[in-house]
């Protein structure tokens, strides 16, 4: 049985599966009230993952549905139990090692986002800060998406950039990505999710990005420079 609604604030659930850093910031920002939403959960599906011991600091609630081993199909169903006992309207992935299916995807009533270590759609997929660097790109950055089937392959919601330094190695650029541009842009684009919602408009204008190599981001407003206050 659903535990009854406390609030109407959106639910949100966070999913990851190793350090948990973006859960951090996206905790800090449920908890200092910035967001007008509820954190429900944060389900990981690795035994042992940092980011549950994260989420039991925050004083939220941590769940272990484990993946090892199990059929893909039957981990998303208890993953969908869990977010439907919490009452989740809303998922967002972090650091999530697992590809959800097509299938829970579509039948998900509300939005998945999830964070990327890239300008989308350049570099999608594993080891995307490795790739920028071998590439020598001058500018990197990380992109917030709306989940679809594909990987890395939904609208951008928000993104933000950085110049890459000549000296700092990939490492270095890996860490000033992930501390200086996801952990600043995952709780600002919950939160113009929230004020789109909120206006009851479209939550996107842009196509999936799977063949349109040309649009990072969906309306001005969405990019952001590690230099805006
Ligand atoms: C981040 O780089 C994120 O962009 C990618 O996985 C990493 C997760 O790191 N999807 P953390 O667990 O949030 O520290």
């Amino acid at each position: 049985m659903p535990s009854p609604r406390h609030s109407q604030r959106p639910r949100f659930a966070i999913l990851g599966s190793g350090r948990g850093s973006n859960a951090v910031a996206l905790m800090q920002a449920f908890r200092d009230g910035s967001l007008a939403a509820e954190l429900a959960v944060v389900i990981s599906n690795v035994s042992g993952a940092p980011i549950l011991q994260r989420a039991g600091e925050y004083g939220y609630p941590a769940v272990l549905i484990e993946s090892a081993n199990l059929p893909r199909a039957e981990h998303e169903s208890r993953i969908r139990a869990a977010l439907v006992q919490q009452n989740v309207d809303h998922i967002l992935l972090a650091g999530y090692m697992r590809l959800l299916s097509a299938d829970f995807i579509a039948r998900w009533p509300g939005v998945i986002l999830n964070i990327h270590p890239s300008l989308l759609p350049d570099f999608p997929g594993l080891a995307a800060v490795a790739a920028q660097w071998r590439a020598g790109v001058r500018v990197a950055g990380a992109s917030v998406h709306f989940v679809d089937a594909g990987i890395d392959t939904g609208p951008v919601l928000l993104s933000g950039s950085i110049d890459v330094c000549g000296d700092e190695g990939e490492a270095g650029l890996a860490q000033r990505i992930l501390t200086e541009v996801e952990h600043t842009i995952y709780p600002r684009a919950v939160r113009l999710l929230l004020e789109r919602m909120a206006r009851g408009g479209p939550l996107h204008t842009q196509a999936s990005t799977r063949s349109s190599a040309s649009a990072t981001t969906d309306a001005p407003a969405t990019a952001y420079r590690k230099d805006e206050t």
